[in-house]
């Protein structure tokens, strides 16, 4: 009967999803409370929430990483999910590059953990690496990179993997401001060009407004979802020109009140 609820076109749907940690247990953690919402394909989301209020466990229980069952349905491309699902990439905040790999292996790295033949890997690795504007970097070790090329490199790594859907969990978090914005940029062009859907987490807000179709605003733990906010600016975005226009600063009041909203509802 859920199943039949459940929209057949969706890439991502959740359904009344609750996550309790340490059920078992007296203290438990309530995480996640009765979030529903769904994602069609080659959307691009963003999640924000106060720090705790369950973002990072979304994420994992789309992956079906967590070991504790939830309560509640989800599905991506319509499967439950299983650890290794090949449909789904994820990309961390913190540079996860392997420091003895060249730029090249590291973008394919996750291609090899998939199985994928050296050529192919390779030429793909390879062609994401210009598209990150990373071509001449094939053959330098991470330590030779800034902070911001390491993340280009990721980027690569999880592009290049071809998975329909790409989980981002504040993935330009520890940049600083400038670089930040040239990789949003990166990361639009990216995204046009190769149609995935995406679930991006971040906790700054003009971020999400310049990179999202919908931006989904969670209160503070146990988390809940507070507010589904589209974000009808057009595209292609630029995100340094996307400051200047008051349609932007009207969302970013808007989203900034709801959060204070979300934080205010749990206490
Ligand atoms: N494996 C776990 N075991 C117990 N509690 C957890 C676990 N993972 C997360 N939590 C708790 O669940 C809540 C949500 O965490 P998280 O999803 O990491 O939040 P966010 O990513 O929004 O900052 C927090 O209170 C956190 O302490
Ligand atoms: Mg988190």
């Amino acid at each position: 009967m859920l199943q039949q609820l459940m929209s057949a076109n969706s890439a991502i749907e959740l359904r009344d999803l609750t996550m309790r940690f340490g059920s078992q247990t007296t203290s438990s953690v309530l995480a996640v409370d009765r979030v529903s919402f769904s994602l069609a394909p080659r959307e691009f989301v963003s999640l924000i929430g106060p720090s705790g209020c369950g973002k990072t466990t979304i994420l994992n229980l789309l992956t079906g990483l967590l070991t504790e069952p939830p309560e509640g349905d989800v599905r991506v491309l319509g499967k439950k999910p299983t650890a290794g699902n090949p449909d789904i990439a994820y990309m961390l905040a913190r540079d996860s590059l392997l420091p003895w790999r060249t730029t090249l292996e590291n973008a394919a790295y996750g291609m090899e953990v998939r199985g994928l033949p050296r050529s192919e890997r390779e030429t793909r690795a390879r062609e994401l690496l210009k598209q990150v504007g990373l071509g001449d970097f094939a053959d330098k070790y991470p330590k030779a990179l800034s902070h911001g090329m390491r993340q280009r490199c990721a980027l690569a790594r999880t592009f290049a993997l071809d998975s329909p859907v790409l989980l981002m969990d504040e993935p330009f978090g520890a940049l600083d401001a400038q670089t930040k914005l040239t990789l949003e940029d990166v990361l639009m062009k990216l995204w046009s060009e190769h149609q995935k859907t995406v679930v991006f987490v971040t906790h700054d807000l003009a971020e999400a407004i310049a990179l999202s179709d919908r931006v989904i605003v969670m209160s503070a733990r146990p988390g809940r979802i507070v507010a589904d906010v589209p974000i009808d600016l057009p595209r292609p975005r630029s995100v340094r020109k996307l400051q200047a226009d008051h349609r932007f600063h009207d969302l970013y009041a808007q989203l900034w009140g709801l959060l204070e909203q979300g934080v205010a509802g749990s206490e």
